[in-house]
């Protein structure tokens, strides 16, 4: 069994203590071969965020794959946003920005969608979706084949198609024909599991996370995580986990199944 737990837009700086808890709670109960921090890590990209981030980190005790997201980088400081953007992100998470995780049963890409000359939007470019499609051919077999991103490349309600990475029409072509699996992406704190190409199901999956910990939730969406297992016979699920105040803890709430 392969496990991933997804978590997204943990915002530091707008965490709520005992979420934060149940989240640990869980990765503890879980014990995934990989916790996946997909962008917003922090909410002003300031060091005292990066520090509670980098605790978190810590108590986690367990391998993280983590990518930048607007939030990661500083916003008023126009200086540091100019001469020194990833300055605290990589203080505290590691001079890497598009890190590369693997093991028998995984193949996980970051790559950074984070541009400082823009405010929230996201983009990718040629070399960067070059470079992912690359490292995705040479996966071994049995490998899941997963790329992390912040922003996400589909959209499940109309109001998110200007949220949407730009550029990742060529990117997902690539990301395909290099046979990814998964693309897991946060932003808009709104978890959801769609086909890459609704004409072929079984060509990869888009994985949207939720925000994990923040009070900054969307709507009444609560907190969420996910969690991906994939098991010894090739079958995947992702699980949608909300937090449930009454009880203090994340429980499941949604499976999808993947087919790959
Ligand atoms: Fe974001």
């Amino acid at each position: 069994m392969t496990r991933i737990l997804h978590l997204s837009d943990t915002h530091f700086g707008t965490e709520r203590k005992p979420v934060v808890e149940a989240a640990l709670d869980l990765a503890r109960s879980l014990a995934p071969d990989l916790v996946v921090l997909s962008g917003d890590i922090t909410q002003r990209a300031r060091r005292g965020q990066f520090a509670a981030a980098r605790k978190f980190i810590e108590r986690l005790s367990l391998p993280v794959l983590a990518v930048p997201g607007n939030h990661d980088i500083p916003l008023f400081n126009l200086f540091a946003r100019a001469l020194n953007p990833y300055g605290n992100y990589k203080r505290a998470l590691g001079a890497v920005l598009e890190p590369v995780f693997e093991n028998d049963g995984l193949l996980a890409i970051g790559v950074n969608t984070t541009r400082p000359r823009r405010r929230k939007d996201g983009e990718i470019s040629g070399g960067q979706i070059a470079r992912v499609a690359q490292r995705l051919r040479q996966a071994r077999p049995g490998q899941l084949r997963v790329v992390v991103a912040h922003h996400p490349v589909r959209a499940k309600v109309d109001s998110d198609l200007s949220n949407l990475l730009i550029g990742r029409e060529h990117a997902l072509d690539a990301w395909k024909q290099a046979g990814v699996d998964l693309v897991l992406g946060g932003h808009i704190h709104l978890p959801y599991v769609l086909p890459l190409d609704p004409s072929a199901p079984a060509g990869g999956w888009i994985v949207q996370a939720g925000t994990a910990c923040s009070h900054r939730v969307r709507g009444n969406v609560p907190n969420s995580v996910n969690v991906i297992a994939r098991d010894g016979e090739g079958g995947c699920h992702v699980e949608r986990w909300d937090y449930a105040a009454g009880t203090h803890a994340f429980a499941p709430v949604d499976r999808t199944l993947v087919a790959l």
